[in-house]
């Protein structure tokens, strides 16, 4: 459905010194990498500017997280400001280590959505439902609940947002989503978000699965109607990534 560019995030969480960046930098660079496809890597804060200069133009660069404010007394903190002085265009926000792991909520990270789209960077909103969550039957509730908090924030921005749905469950334990199970959450989150922004917006809007995402599993889970790519953590850190990337036809 619609014309939804294929999109694939590798997010390499606390991850990888310099040679690590240069042996990653090296497969990314050659490729091949599908041109129908878009592609983002998001290293560590601190080698975002070290990264960006040493991958070719057409590989986008995130920062894995960010804050609400442009500059100040926000100790460790990265300001959107800095991640495009950087030369870098994009941010993932929410992902689940930071809600569940650093207390993020999601007044937050809609705030920091808000802020960061005011700045001109696109995002990577991530949402997802946790293994009890998922078994009380409530993972609806839970992806619409995190999406409500987004929409309030995005105004008519949609255009640079990707929203990543990434069950808790299936990240870094081996566990993916069957295709079908992802399927069936993205398709419902879509017609719910046509009820809540528009038809134009529903159809338009990337969104990608996340979760143990590997060269073996990713061509099935691409072929599925409403899976616009993937947000993958571990796997983006060897040279399969490019398999992934590639994942779609
Ligand atoms: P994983 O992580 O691919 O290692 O499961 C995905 C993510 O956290 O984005």
């Amino acid at each position: 459905m619609g014309d939804r560019k294929f999109f694939v995030g590798g997010n390499w969480k606390m991850n990888g010194l310099k040679p690590d960046i240069d042996e990653i930098v090296a497969f990314m660079n050659a490729g091949p990498l599908n041109e129908n496809t878009d592609v983002v890597v998001s290293p560590p804060a601190i080698y975002l500017d070290y990264a960006r200069q040493k991958l070719n133009a057409n590989i986008g660069v995130a920062a894995q997280n960010c804050y609400k404010a442009g500059k100040g007394a926000f100790t460790g903190d990265i300001s959107p400001e800095m991640i495009k002085d950087c030369g870098c265009e994009w941010v993932i926000l929410g992902h689940s280590e930071r809600r569940n792991v650093f207390g993020e909520n999601d007044e937050l990270v809609g705030a920091k959505t808000k802020y960061a789209l005011s700045q001109g960077l696109s995002v990577i909103a991530c949402i997802g439902e946790k293994l009890e969550e998922r078994e009380a039957d409530q993972t609806m509730d839970v992806v619409q609940r995190q999406t409500t908090a987004l929409i309030e924030n995005i105004g008519d921005n949609w255009g640079k947002v990707v929203l990543a749905y990434e069950p808790v469950w299936a990240i870094g334990t081996g566990k993916t989503a069957t295709p079908d199970q992802a399927q069936e959450v993205h398709q419902k989150l879509r017609a719910w978000l046509a009820g809540k922004t528009s038809d134009t917006v529903a159809q338009s809007l990337r969104i990608i699965y996340g979760g143990s995402v590997n060269a073996g599993n990713c061509k099935d889970l691409a072929q599925k109607e409403d899976i616009d790519g993937f947000l993958v953590g571990g796997a983006s850190l060897k040279p399969d990534f490019v398999k992934i990337v590639n994942a779609k036809e």
